[in-house]
């Protein structure tokens, strides 16, 4: 269960806040898809439910660990171990091959899994890139590693920052199919910040970000 109380988040260089007093619960399990216009402030909400920035004010729980955590050495535990995120730049190690990247966290957790890899990688329509050097992937390729690279560890929690924001249509229905069913049969609580009305509806709970805080219907 996420549940994020009240929290407020104000950067310098801004005159209003980014977040207000935003609350919001998910469910283990469950997923919830976020839209707002850009610069509402949605990475900066997924920052802080990864714990990479803190709130101002207000308070955000995970299952049973309380943000912000005690030690970097906790934090790095908890994101190697219970959490995946898909950020809005692919953060690729650009010198690696797709098979390495993507096994990357589970070898730090040091359980990787090659069979589930590959079904991980045949779902998101990768197999064939197995080989390829992260520099040689078009934009769409590398969000689809991206994806493989934080679903592959069976995380409690996937976070995403527009998770098909560089593919066709085609590939994204398809994509954005994989990324929830994966969760759903992992029961993988799902947070889902995307501009696509098609992706965002196949969510549980939809919002929208304006003025800084969550709403249930768009404007
Ligand atoms: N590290 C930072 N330092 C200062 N300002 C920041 C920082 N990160 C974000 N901001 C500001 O906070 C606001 C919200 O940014 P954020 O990246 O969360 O928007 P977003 O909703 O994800 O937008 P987009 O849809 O374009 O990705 C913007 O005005 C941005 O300039
Ligand atoms: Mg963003």
């Amino acid at each position: 269960m996420i549940n994020i109380n009240a929290i407020s988040k104000r950067y310098s260089n801004t005159d209003a806040p980014v977040l207000s007093k935003l609350s919001l619960t998910v469910a283990d399990g469950e997923s919830v898809s976020i839209r707002g216009a850009s610069g509402s402030g949605k990475s900066t909400l997924l920052s802080l439910i990864a714990g990479f920035e803190s709130p101002d004010s207000g308070s955000i729980t995970i299952g049973s660990q309380t943000l912000p955590f005690s030690s970097e050495k906790n934090a790095d535990r908890f994101r190697r171990q219970a959490l995946g995120v898909i950020f809005q730049s692919y953060n690729l190690i650009e010198c690696l091959n797709v098979w390495d990247n993507i096994a990357f966290t589970s070898r730090l957790k040091g359980n990787s899994d090659d069979e589930y890899q590959l079904h991980i990688m045949g779902l998101l329509g990768i197999t064939h890139l197995k080989n390829k050097p992260a520099h040689q992937l078009s934009g769409g390729e590398q969000q689809r590693v991206a994806i493989s690279r934080a679903l592959v560890h069976k995380p409690t929690l996937v976070l995403a920052d527009e998770p098909t924001g560089n593919l066709d249509e085609a590939t994204s229905d398809k994509v954005s199919a994989a990324l929830y069913d994966t969760c759903q049969s992992l029961k993988t609580t799902l947070v889902v910040v995307t501009h696509s009305d098609d992706v965002a509806r196949m969510a549980g709970q939809q919002r929208w970000l304006r003025h800084g805080q969550l709403h249930s219907e768009p404007a």
